[in-house]
């Protein structure tokens, strides 16, 4: 059996139906490229059959990062459909466009789920089975299947269902733990079965999907990789449905740091593992819990003095991986008010972006303003500017002016100056409960796109009381646009994430608040210009 673990990768689709993840298709490409610079070996772009704007962002990865011109390796572009010739025919349409493209297909097979979801006995779900993937690999050679629910079906007619799909041409089978109710051992066994029992599994890739409700999704797909599985479906920062999927950092990292163990790797860039955690964090407005695995905020601080003695003698008296094996940056101070235009290139160079000359204008501008105000400017701030200025969607609205007024002695009033995309100055006053409260007022009162606030979190990126402060918003939209669930079917309404950093926490807010009105406005069709500016990225 191969070493090799691929990596499947459905923050786009598994990750964006989770509430809250709505992505504009500029950022679903600009995610698609960052996954295809960590060498993810399938990235799946969406569920085309949800709309024809998900159909068209799916076309525009399979046709734009399917297809690299530098010499990379192409990552494999997958569209997930249900077992429909409707579903099949648009995700194919949307995939062809790859040099590599891969009809994913499911279906329940669960009792719960085909009683009551599907309303299907056990022999109408196998016959739609090899209906449907005959029909999808009419299409295409590359097709995978997964029996939704696995996790609770009966293993005896996985093994049946599984076989006729074989033969009907799939060349992966998914196994999914679609709502996280089994035990690693459990999951382990039940890979080991299909393995042994299943006929034709020998020339098949098996995989896993495993959810997180019980917090042990890595687990269970380290227990399905253990038992043979070669493929890991998993999401960055562990995104997804209710308590998420599996964690594409702590798989990858467990798989590595403990390679003795597994005997096992992947195709990954570890050192890319960090920018891409902070890119989808912007652009899904969904945060990192401080003490996340690898990737938050304190996965590599050490509080505690006796810790904090053993690591000044021995870094591995407390730490299992280096901070840079992931590509996180430590809290340096780095450049100050008279470093120039080179050293900012420079440091930015070794943190692995390679800006194009305009876009390292922009964030000059930034560093300067910054450095007048703050005297240590270390790498975090430098990652935090670059998010603020550069991985945001082309605004419809900015802000050109805020003034506000709070504390103790009156009503907190704020006034508002934004530019639209015609460069017509619009300028509104209001009060609210608080400076932030009434600086939205004021911007509902120009924008007037009704929405509700759902989130909104404060972040210091560094210590001191002059630190860089980030704003991470999430906005439900009252627009009208749903977004559709593959699985439950079921549509809700789409929200929009929102980022914004400055030392000034009533700015950072407003810029948080803005970048996701704009998108707010793009997925209304207000605006369709919108780009995000490609980042071309090396590694460090
Ligand atoms: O969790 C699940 O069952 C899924 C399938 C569509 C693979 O996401
Ligand atoms: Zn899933």
């Amino acid at each position: 059996m191969t070493d090799y673990v691929r990596i499947f990768d459905t923050t786009l689709r598994d990750g964006e139906q989770s509430p809250g993840a709505t992505m504009t298709s500029a950022e679903k490409l600009e995610v698609a490229r960052t996954l295809a610079r960590l060498g993810v070996d399938v990235i799946e772009a969406g569920f085309p059959a949800a709309s024809p704007d998900d159909l068209e962002a799916v076309r525009r990865i399979a046709q734009e990062v399917g297809n690299p011109t530098d010499g990379s390796k192409a990552p494999v572009i997958c569209g997930l459909a249900r077992t429909t010739r409707n579903d099949i025919d648009k995700a194919w349409e949307a995939v062809r466009g790859a040099r590599f493209p891969r009809i994913h297909t499911f279906l329940a097979t669960s009792e719960i789920h085909m009683k009551h979801k599907l309303k299907m006995d056990r022999e109408q779900v196998v016959d739609r089975v090899i209906e449907m993937v005959s029909y999808a690999r009419s299409f295409c050679d590359d097709v995978e299947f997964s029996p939704e629910d696995a996790g609770r079906s009966d293993p005896a007619f996985l093994y049946l269902v599984l076989g006729e799909a074989i033969k009907a041409g799939a060349t992966t089978l998914n196994i999914p733990d679609t709502v996280g109710y089994t035990t690693p051992e459990e999951f382990g066994g039940l890979i080991s079965g299909i393995i042994q029992h299943t006929p034709g599994i020998e020339n098949c890739i098996v995989s896993v999907h495993c959810h997180n409700d019980l917090g042990l999704a890595t687990a269970n797909t380290l227990a399905g990789i253990q038992a043979g599985a070669r493929q890991a479906e998993v999401t960055v920062n562990g995104i997804g449905e209710r308590a998420g999927n599996t964690a594409l950092e702590e798989v990858v990292m467990a798989l590595q740091t403990r390679r003795p163990v597994f005997n096992l790797q992947t195709g990954i860039d570890t050192t890319q593992i960090t920018r891409a955690s902070k890119l989808v964090s912007n652009y899904t407005g969904i945060t990192i819990q401080p003490n996340k695995a690898i990737v938050g905020a304190n996965a590599f601080a050490h509080e505690a003095g006796i810790h904090q003695d053993g690591m000044l003698k021995n870094n591995q008296t407390y730490e299992i991986m280096r901070p840079e094996s992931v590509g996180a940056t430590q809290s340096k101070l780095v450049l100050g008010k008279h470093s120039g235009r080179h050293a900012l290139k420079a440091r930015l160079q070794s943190l692995g972006y390679a800006l194009a000359d305009q876009e390292l204008d922009q964030v000059f501008e930034r560093f300067k303003a910054l450095a007048d105000r703050k005297k240590m400017i270390t790498d975090p701030d430098l990652e935090a500017l670059i998010s603020d200025e550069l991985y945001q969607p082309r605004e419809f609205f900015t802000l050109d002016g805020l003034q506000v007024t709070c504390g103790t002695m009156g009503m907190p009033t704020a006034s508002v100056r934004l530019r639209d995309a015609e460069g017509v100055i619009h300028i509104q006053a209001c009060v609210g409960t608080g400076p932030v409260d009434a600086a939205y007022k004021a911007i509902d009162a120009i924008v007037k796109a009704p929405n509700s606030l759902r989130e909104f979190v404060v972040h210091a990126v560094t210590e001191g009381i002059d630190a860089l402060g980030e704003v991470t918003v999430r906005i439900e939209s009252k627009d009208g646009l749903h977004s559709l669930d593959a699985q439950s079917e079921v549509e809700t309404p789409r929200t929009y994430g929102g980022y914004g950093a400055d030392t000034d926490i009533v700015v950072a807010s407003v810029k948080a608040y803005l970048s996701a009105l704009n998108k707010m406005l793009v997925a209304m069709g207000v605006y369709t210009g919108i780009e995000t500016p490609a980042i071309q990225g090396v590694a460090s």
